[in-house]
């Protein structure tokens, strides 16, 4: 009788085991299945311009990042990027002037486009980059 439950146990263990004991390859395929189907991703991580440590993003990566939703379609009357014509009217009141317009945002056009982290720098350095300066 007694070797009979430890035969039980011994075949109730090695079941467990098969059971639970899954590959590395099985595994991914389940963290593959269970993983969540949308995942919140906040600036860098998703790709965008947001935050990169190495210093003042370029005018190209703020551009890409924040403006380019406006000033690349040119919604809403935003000059757009590249339309040389479009922003040399823009740009007739000087640089420094557009500048302070993008911080303070005017009409359809966001305070400092959205780019709430954006130092003066960057918001000038996509300024130029868009009107090919
Ligand atoms: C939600 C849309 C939108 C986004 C995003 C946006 N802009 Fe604009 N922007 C506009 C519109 C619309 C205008 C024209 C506003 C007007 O004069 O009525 C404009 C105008 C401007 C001007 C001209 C200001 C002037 O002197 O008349 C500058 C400079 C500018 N945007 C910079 C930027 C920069 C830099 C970014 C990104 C960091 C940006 N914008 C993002 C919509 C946007």
């Amino acid at each position: 009788m007694k070797q009979l439950k430890a035969l039980i146990m011994a075949a109730a263990a090695l079941v467990a085991a098969q059971t639970f004991a899954n590959t590395e390859a099985q595994n991914d395929k389940i963290r593959e299945r269970i993983k969540p189907v949308g995942e919140v991703c906040v600036g860098a991580e998703c790709g965008g311009a947001a935050v990169v440590a190495s210093g003042p993003r370029s005018g190209e990566e703020v551009y890409n990042g924040a403006c380019t939703a406006c000033h690349g379609p040119g919604i809403l009357g935003a000059p757009k990027n590249g339309d040389k014509a479009a922003w040399d009217e823009r740009l007739a009141k000087g640089l420094d002037e557009s500048l302070a317009v993008a911080i303070k945002g005017i009409n359809a056009m966001p305070p400092k486009g959205n780019c709430a982290d954006c130092s003066d720098d960057e918001l000038m350095a996509a300024i130029k980059f868009m009107s090919g300066r």
